[in-house]
């Protein structure tokens, strides 16, 4: 449905987007991740036909950005980062001109209109000015207007900002059931929102692509963090563990009682945990628990960023 090879944007002599490829399947969730100033953005507005790209090729629903926007554009919902709306319309009013606008057939206009009021909890203030409703009010206006013509593709740029949990938890699950018949790209920080609703993320740093994959197989690839509990004298035990082999460091955790609890981090997992029995054993200490933590998206998102960076 959607198809990027080697995109190239170049604002004057800086370069926002180096050589990114993706493609996403019909129907799926794709999520963006990236510090601040990586290319979210930028990105998200090739594709939604904003601005062209330096060099390099975009295609939404069969259809070439910059050759063929209009047949494009027909076909995408669009919620920019910053949401630019006119305040000086009514809720409703504002919705039933962007359908219309967006080529929704004129019996169509209401029902439309209707639906995506309600599925954004925005019935409340559908008769009131734009301006004077609340920020995160205005994000859903922003995310209903990207949905109202029910596009073939979604393009959203930090759709939760600025929400209240019950609307972040409606509007996760809106955007859930539109996976299978809508396909999606949203950009995120809030990491556990990507696992919660990607079937796929793109990690991208200074313009760069440095991952593509499952949310849950980023995080397995990575999984090399035990928890351990052990009775014993916890110097000691601090340093046995910095001169066993396959630990590339640990940190001390609070844990209720006269045991010690460690979070241990393996660079090479086998040779670790044989070394953690041989001092257990060694020194006669209990070991009370021993288990793997899996490695957040958080850990990989800043291990993927800082080795970059290093
Ligand atoms: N119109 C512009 N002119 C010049 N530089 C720009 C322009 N828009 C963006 N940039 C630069 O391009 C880089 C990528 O910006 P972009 O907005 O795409 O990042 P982002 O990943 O969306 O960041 P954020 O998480 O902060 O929204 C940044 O260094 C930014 O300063
Ligand atoms: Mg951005």
């Amino acid at each position: 449905m959607i198809e990027v090879e080697n995109l190239v944007k170049e604002y004057g002599e800086f370069r926002a987007i180096d050589n990114i490829n993706f493609t996403v399947g019909k129907g799926e969730i794709l999520g963006f991740l990236g510090p601040n100033g990586a290319g979210k953005t930028t990105v998200m507005r090739i594709l939604t036909c904003f601005f062209p790209p330096t060099s390099g090729k975009a295609i939404v629903a069969g259809f070439n950005c910059f050759e063929d926007s209009l047949n494009v554009r027909k076909r995408i919902g669009y919620l920019p980062q910053k949401v630019p709306l006119y305040e000086d319309m009514k809720v409703h009013d504002y919705l039933r001109f962007v359908a219309a606008v967006k080529g929704t057939p004129a019996k169509e206009v209401n029902r439309k209109t209707a639906k995506v009021m309600d599925d954004c909890g925005l019935s409340d203030v559908s008769h009131k000015l734009i301006s004077t409703i609340s920020g995160g009010y205005k994000q859903r206006v922003g995310i209903a207007q990207a949905l109202v013509n029910d596009p073939e593709v979604l393009i959203l740029d930090e759709p939760t900002v600025g929400l209240d949990p019950k609307q972040i938890k409606e509007i996760r699950s809106l955007i859930k059931e539109l996976a299978g018949r809508h396909t999606v790209i949203l950009s995120t920080h809030i990491l556990p929102e990507v696992s919660i609703l990607c079937g796929r993320v793109i990690i991208i740093n200074k313009g760069k692509l440095v991952a593509v994959d499952k949310p849950e197989n980023l995080a397995s690839e990575n999984t090399k963090k035990m928890f351990l509990r052990i009775s014993g004298n916890a110097q000691m035990i601090e340093r046995e563990l910095a001169a066993t082999g396959g630990i590339s460091s640990f940190e001390k955790e609070q844990v209720a009682g006269d045991a010690c609890g460690f979070v241990v981090v393996f660079d090479d997992e086998k040779r670790g945990r044989q070394g953690i029995q041989s001092m257990i054993e060694k020194n006669n200490w209990d070991l009370l628990e021993m288990r793997p933590l899996e490695t957040s998206l958080e850990d990989i998102f800043i291990k993927l960023v800082t080795k970059e960076e290093a």
